[in-house]
């Protein structure tokens, strides 16, 4: 098999099911992965999900992708918001990288609407719910990023 796509989430995001769920909806971290596994599958891409609460360890995440994942998709919560850690990281590896958001962040609090990882990803979708990690998802499997 090709090399898998690593799918990457930050704070807060396992708490989904629970967080806010008028804005993140019902479903939990572990069912969004179970989905992405399955919907990888059907294009022979192997995915591996993983998430993190703390920075340094989504550092090493991405450092881990750009040697051995085929792409890379990123929900990096609040350190969207903050991290130039982050930026830097995604701008040292040579893998597309997409940027999701499951709130459309642009309809919400103003602090939202800075992204360090936007000027550094292939592209951004925010605003579909689970959706937008499964968009990510299609975006990678194509012939085109392969
Ligand atoms: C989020 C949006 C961020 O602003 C927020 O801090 C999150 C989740 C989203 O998926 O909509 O934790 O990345």
């Amino acid at each position: 098999m090709s090399k898998p796509i690593y799918v990457l989430s930050g704070p807060n995001l396992n708490m989904l099911g629970q967080r806010e769920p008028e804005i993140y909806g019902s479903q939990t971290l572990d069912d969004i992965h179970k989905s992405l596994s399955e919907r990888g599958a059907k294009h022979g891409k192997d995915v591996k999900c993983f998430q993190s609460n703390h920075e340094g360890q989504l550092v090493d995440i991405i450092q881990e992708a750009g040697n051995k994942a085929s792409g890379l998709i990123i929900n990096a919560g609040a350190l969207t918001h903050t991290s130039v850690a982050i930026a830097d990281a995604i701008r040292a590896i040579d893998i597309p990288a997409i940027e999701v958001h499951m709130s459309n962040v642009y309809q919400r609090e103003e602090f939202r609407h800075h992204s360090y990882l936007s000027p550094v990803v292939i592209g951004l979708i925010c605003g579909f719910g689970s959706q937008s990690y499964e968009l990510a998802l299609d975006v990678l499997v194509t012939d085109a990023q392969k």
